[in-house]
């Protein structure tokens, strides 16, 4: 059978990019990093994709009359590579209804905090701010609103005294880095199933 084609989007630094692109080559994944697109010329997480040898393109916004004309157009990349899951990596733009329709329950991203705790940017250090003893991260399934999408998988961290915001984002990453490529593995071996807000972990079809 061939393999599930992601499309990985970021906007950034891209290590959540690197932990899937790692886990696909390393056949812990059974998916292929199909194409990488950024809304940031300058993302290091195209750099990470060319270097893997995955076709890696920037679109810009700014090229658009409008950010549905722009999403259409990523829209368009996807399908002509043939994704079946999209994965939101370090994105920082809404998804629109475009994508979410054409990729009904589709669209993964990874959160650094425990949802439904923290949303929207800086989640690490909201937490830390707030002063929680525990924080984490989340793979879930995007929706239309922010970060509001259903629970997939949760990783905990402990905070501790001696933290600043960088060293719980620190702890936290290395937790996105697990949990990310589980989800994606999870969903490649057909194994999420999604009742309302639930999703649940299925035996092998
Ligand atoms: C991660 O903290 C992720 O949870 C958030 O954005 C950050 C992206 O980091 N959505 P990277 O680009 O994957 O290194």
């Amino acid at each position: 059978m061939e393999k599930l084609r992601l499309g990985v989007l970021a906007s950034g630094r891209g290590s959540n990019l690197q932990s899937i692109m790692d886990a696909a080559d390393g056949g812990r994944v059974d998916a292929v990093v199909a194409v990488v697109v950024s809304d940031k010329a300058g993302a290091f997480a195209l750099e990470r994709a060319r270097r893997a040898g995955i076709p890696a393109l920037h679109v810009s916004p700014e090229a658009f009359p409008s950010g549905e004309d722009y999403e259409l157009a990523i829209v368009e990349i996807l399908q002509k590579h043939g994704v079946g899951l999209v994965c939101l990596a370090g994105y920082m733009r809404i998804v629109g209804g475009r994508m979410l329709e054409t990729f009904p329950y589709r669209v993964m991203n990874i959160h650094p905090s425990l949802l439904p705790a923290f949303p929207g940017l800086h989640g690490q250090q909201q937490a830390f701010d707030y002063g929680v003893k525990y924080s984490g991260c989340t793979v879930h399934f995007v929706d239309a609103g922010m970060d509001t999408g259903p629970i997939i998988l949760q990783a905990v961290v402990p905070v501790l005294d001696d933290d600043t915001a960088d060293t719980l984002a620190a702890r936290i990453l290395e937790q996105e880095h697990r949990i990310y490529p589980e989800a994606i593995g999870l969903f490649a071996r057909g194994r999420l199933e999604i009742e309302g807000r639930k999703v649940y972990l299925r035996g092998e079809k």
